[in-house]
């Protein structure tokens, strides 16, 4: 596919509620990836993740970790037990921990249609309530750190725009919707997120799979411009990815859990509510109840999910409820997850209460993260000569 290709059209103007919808829907109902084949690169970095491991826990003050997530709507469990407790972790163990809320990136693929600030402040409660600490970790916004974006300009200059069109997830973003309606933004995306990383100078980025191919950008980036403007003292450190060890949490119907799906559990659900998406769950006309992630893998995501919550052995939880069939299943789910994030919740509820705070907090990630990539930015406008 030649890049000129990519970008057919023009994208939506803001206003136009369909278009961005469609672009949504197209995201829904896309076809689901095949199970993952581990790819030659996604064995690297499990090895290279295990090495950093090892490292962590000897050395943690040498790693600045970069995680983020783009304000689209409320984290669920998928994002709980796959990033949010992993970020608690490395904070615990001593890292330096940022967390960016990727304001620029929902307008990749769609109107915000005035619902960014709630969506922003909700996610600073999100990751607040399950043990982040604004005292140790940093929270920020894209947009309200400009020395970040601007070092999106010399990192285009060293990408082609084959290169960035080759990217999985643009091509798969391209494949979506049907090559309708993709933004310039939406295409360069991975580029504006190699200036996330960069800009804070973050030497690991714990991320899924699909986003190895940003963090390999994101190298590229780093060791071209220290091969063009600092080659005696390479200035720009290449990150290392960081995958998760935890199985991945599928959704209420077996598919991968995310909120466009519908299949998703809000980590700020009320128990009513939880007990009613658990109640309309998927399962299937099997009685016994088993643990088969192949076989029957609506039944074995809600296993899963209660195995988890309890922390214990998906198949001792299976065993447990034997022959009870689907409606004793689900109910040991619905009070798993209850009872696990029931301290979670009550503080969300708190903090989801005391707007004011979470700007704060906020802000002064804000401010935090400007310094950083202030100092980024001054010196590759000194390594570019660009000081007059
Ligand atoms: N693209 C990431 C996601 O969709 C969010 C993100 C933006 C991010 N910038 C980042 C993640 C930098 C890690 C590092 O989840």
């Amino acid at each position: 596919m030649s890049p000129s290709s990519i970008v057919t059209a023009a994208p939506p103007p803001a206003t136009t509620q369909p278009a961005a919808r469609a672009t949504t829907q197209a995201r829904a109902t896309a076809r689901p990836r095949p199970a993952a084949r581990p790819r030659a690169t996604t064995r690297a970095a499990a090895a290279r993740s295990a090495e950093v491991e090892a490292e962590l826990r000897l050395d943690p003050r040498s790693f600045r970790v970069l995680t983020g997530d783009r304000p689209t709507g409320p984290l669920h469990l998928g994002h709980y037990f796959g990033t949010l407790q992993n970020r608690v972790r490395l904070q615990d163990l001593g890292a330096d921990v940022l967390v960016l809320v990727a304001d620029y990136q929902v307008i990749t693929d769609r109107d915000t249609g005035g619902a960014l600030p709630d969506h922003v402040l909700g996610l600073v409660a999100d990751n607040l309530a399950v043990g982040l600490d604004p005292g140790r970790a940093t929270i920020f916004a894209h947009s309200q750190v400009g020395a970040l974006n601007q070092l999106m300009l010399p990192f285009l200059s060293l990408l082609s725009v084959a290169e960035v069109g080759r990217n999985p997830t643009v091509k798969e973003e391209f494949a979506a919707t049907g090559g309708q309606a993709m933004s310039a933004l939406m295409f360069t995306y991975p580029v504006h997120q190699a200036a996330d990383i960069l800009a804070c100078r973050a030497n690991l980025v714990p991320v899924g799979q699909d986003q190895l191919p940003h963090v390999e950008l994101t190298r590229t980036v780093a060791r071209r411009f220290n091969e063009r403007y600092s080659p005696q003292r390479p200035f720009f450190q290449p990150p290392d990815a960081l995958l998760g060890a935890v199985p991945l949490l599928p959704g209420l119907d077996g598919q991968k859990m995310s909120k466009s799906r519908g299949n998703a559990i809000p980590l700020s659900a009320t128990e009513t509510e939880t007990a009613r998406l658990i109640r309309g769950a998927r399962t299937d006309a099997l009685r016994h109840i088993s643990y088969d992630p192949s076989g029957r893998p609506a039944v074995a995501g809600l296993v899963l999910l209660a195995a988890m919550c309890q922390r214990r052995a998906p198949a001792a939880v299976a065993e447990e409820i034997g022959s009870g069939g689907a409606a004793r299943l689900k109910a040991i789910v619905t009070d798993a997850v209850n009872e696990h994030l029931r301290p979670v919740r009550a503080r969300r509820r708190e903090l989801a209460a005391d707007r004011g705070y979470l700007q704060a907090v906020l802000r002064r990630g804000n401010d935090q993260a400007a310094a950083l990539a202030e100092d980024t930015l001054d010196s590759v406008r000194k390594l570019m000569r660009m000081t007059y």
